[in-house]
């Protein structure tokens, strides 16, 4: 049996992901980029600020008209408004079946780390009163390379305790999907097929995320 779960937090334990998105999708306009589209987020989901800022500057190849002082302020700019946009998360925003799942992996002594990218995911797991179930937040400025490296995820289990081939990792982005394969842990993808893969387990909702299916996808691909 699986020792631990390590938690990806945007788009898996509340709907965040959106504002992430309507947050870079403001900024791009406001500097005149028009494509930040849903299908260019699939690939901006898990990916740290500074990459998708890149990522956002290259659509239109307009990453060198900027120096470094004018790229950080656009991230602060983007953060500014993602801030002002979750200001207001409670515990309503927490996805179905989430604290469910913690309580009853809580009660088997199952550890449960968060393995975000996020500098904004202490904040918003303490607005969501989650706080008290996680073992341990893996603190994205402590790792040297973000998803879909490993780092992130091989932190948190190392924090709880608990060698990586022994977790799970729960995931709604490719680039989490992909950092949770090369750590070695099992990964669970929040999301669909045609945007995180065949090969894996996979549920459409949170809400079908029990400790059952943790369980039975565990003995099937372990
Ligand atoms: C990830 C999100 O969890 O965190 C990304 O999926 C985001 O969209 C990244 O860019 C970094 O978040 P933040 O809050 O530190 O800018
Ligand atoms: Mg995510």
């Amino acid at each position: 049996m699986f020792q631990a779960v390590l938690f990806d937090l945007d788009g898996v334990i509340c709907d965040t992901a959106e504002y992430h998105y309507q947050a870079w999708k403001q900024l791009a306009e406001e500097i005149g980029i028009q494509g930040v589209t849903r299908k260019f987020n699939e690939q901006l989901k898990g990916v740290s600020r500074e990459e998708s800022l890149k990522r956002i500057l290259d659509l239109e190849g307009k990453r060198e008209f900027y120096s470094d002082e004018e790229f950080s302020s656009l991230m602060k700019r983007k953060n500014d408004g993602y801030v002002q946009m979750i200001e207001n998360v409670t515990k309503e925003d927490v996805y179905p079946g989430i604290e469910f799942l913690l309580t009853q992996l809580k009660k088997k002594g199952i550890k449960i780390a968060l393995a975000s990218a996020s500098k904004n995911a202490p904040f918003l797991l303490e607005k969501m009163q989650l706080r008290e179930y996680f073992d341990a937040i893996a603190n994205p400025n402590e790792v040297k390379s973000s998803k879909p490296a490993p780092d992130i995820f091989l932190l948190a289990a190392e924090m709880v305790g608990v060698e990586i081939v022994e977790s799970i990792g729960v995931e709604d982005a490719i680039a989490g999907i992909e950092a949770i394969k090369s750590a070695g842990a099992l990964p669970i993808g929040v999301g669909r097929k045609e945007d995180l893969g065949e090969d894996i387990s996979l549920v459409s909702s949170t809400s079908d995320l029990t400790i059952e299916f943790l369980e039975r996808a565990w003995a099937e691909k372990r």
